[in-house]
């Protein structure tokens, strides 16, 4: 039987729950045979980030990054090896841009779906620059800020065209909170963006190449129960809507790693928040789904090497607006068309038969993972270094207990 060996590499920045469950995981596993009886082994590793050669070849295959988004050296180092040494990266550091809101905003509204009314104001206090106060002067036009916020309506949300983790997001109910929220935003580039107010539901999944978890969201909870463990809690049709928003999303802007945040009110699903280069996948926020999410990584990166499939950079947006475009569908009908090419491009059937022949003994590995001292481990420092010593009690059998029922679950699903 012949042998080959993959290296996978964790550009990362503070975290240190997921790489450490990640690299755990990826030595349990042990090599994965292919359907010519090759075996592959995998070898994880972190990457540093040091002075590098434009034409030196990196070592790795396959690159998870969560850094490159904050920092232009890394950001760089992966564009080289995109494009010079078919390194396999997760998200396409090209779209990166597009992560800032704005860009994601707009392509999802050319395809139509229910982005809520959004118009980006400019800045209170332009750039400290003097040209920019020479153009300004003579091109930027006074504008009234109450008849635009008339035009969206009230309430509604300003929050930054490129913003994260809630940082410059305010409600606003009236003129007064207008103001006040504009005159504070100071340098910062504003949306306003119409209130879906009185949602049923908020829906955030998490995709991770072609698999989707969805989960029902509170954001008025403190991080570590903002997730609930709920199942069934949208119906079918309008569930499959939302895997379909998130993997449109990521299919159009090569995004294979992402998170996606939808508000359900009366069956209409409005997409508000899918540009997340680093998605939320901590123990602490996650926890029964955490373990869902380690082994969608595990496969997704195995399929990827194994199956030698080739990162695609290039955008493919006119297929997708060719779908928008066309008077005679309904909406119902462009979101299967747009699933249509969003499965095609992350080869789900094709995946999915791969975990089936090739991956059937990860769901066995990982819930003896979740069994071991290992593991246990793992969550008792995480929660050492997440929350204040008075908690930790607390917060240890809080997060072992839904650790437990996940485990559970998975063992009963195994049978
Ligand atoms: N149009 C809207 N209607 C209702 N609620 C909204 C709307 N826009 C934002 N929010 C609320 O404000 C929160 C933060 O907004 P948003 O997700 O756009 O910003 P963010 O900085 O990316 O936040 P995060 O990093 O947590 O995803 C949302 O999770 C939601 O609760
Ligand atoms: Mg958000």
């Amino acid at each position: 039987m012949s042998e080959t060996t993959h290296l996978i590499g964790l550009l990362l920045g503070t975290e240190e729950d997921w790489p450490t469950a990640f690299e755990s995981i990826v030595r349990r596993l042990g090599p994965v045979t292919d359907s010519t009886e090759t075996a592959h082994r995998y070898d994880v590793e972190r990457v540093t980030v040091e002075p590098f050669n434009l034409r030196q070849k990196p070592r790795y295959d396959l690159v998870i990054d969560r850094l490159a988004y904050w920092y232009y050296h890394p950001r760089e180092w992966l564009k080289k090896a995109a494009l010079m040494d078919d390194l396999y990266l997760l998200n396409s550091p090209f779209t990166f841009q597009s992560m800032e809101k704005h860009a994601a905003y707009c392509a999802m509204m050319r395809l139509g779906l229910k982005v809520p009314e959004t118009v980006l104001v400019p800045y209170k206090n332009p750039p400290d620059h003097a040209k920019y106060a020479f153009t300004a002067q003579r091109y930027n036009r006074p504008f009234d800020l109450d008849a635009v916020a008339e035009s969206i309506g009230y309430p509604m949300f300003m929050k930054p065209y490129d913003g994260g983790a809630w940082v410059g997001v305010t409600q606003i109910r009236n003129p007064a909170e207008l103001h006040r929220a504009y005159d504070e935003s100071g340098q910062r580039l504003m949306h306003l963006q119409k209130a879906v107010s009185g949602f049923d539901v908020f829906a955030r999944s998490l995709s991770i190449g072609a698999e989707t978890m969805v989960m029902k969201f509170d954001p008025d909870q403190p991080m570590h129960a903002r997730y609930s463990v709920t199942h069934n809690f949208l119906d079918a049709e309008v569930g499959d809507e939302v895997v379909t928003i998130g993997r449109l999303v990521n299919a159009f802007f090569r995004w294979e790693f992402n998170s996606c945040e939808t508000l359900i009110k009366d069956g209409v699903v409005a997409p508000i928040d899918y540009a997340n280069a680093c998605p939320d996948v901590a123990i602490t926020s996650l926890h029964y789904y955490f373990p869902w999410a380690m082994k969608a990584l595990v496969k997704w990166a195995v399929f990827c090497t194994v199956t030698g499939r080739k990162a695609r950079y290039d955008l493919d947006t006119r297929r997708y607006f060719d779908v928008a475009d066309r008077d005679d569908l309904s909406y119902e009908e462009k979101i299967s068309a747009y699933r249509q090419l969003a499965d095609s491009y992350f080869e789900t059937e094709r995946y999915a038969d791969f975990c089936a022949s090739r991956l059937a003994n990860l769901d066995e590995v990982v819930v003896d993972w979740l069994d071991s001292l290992e593991f246990d481990r793992l969550l008792v420092e995480t929660v050492q270094t997440t929350f204040p010593a008075h908690e930790h009690d607390h917060f240890v059998a809080h997060y072992r207990g839904l650790l437990a029922v996940s485990a559970k679950d998975a063992r009963t699903a195994l049978g």
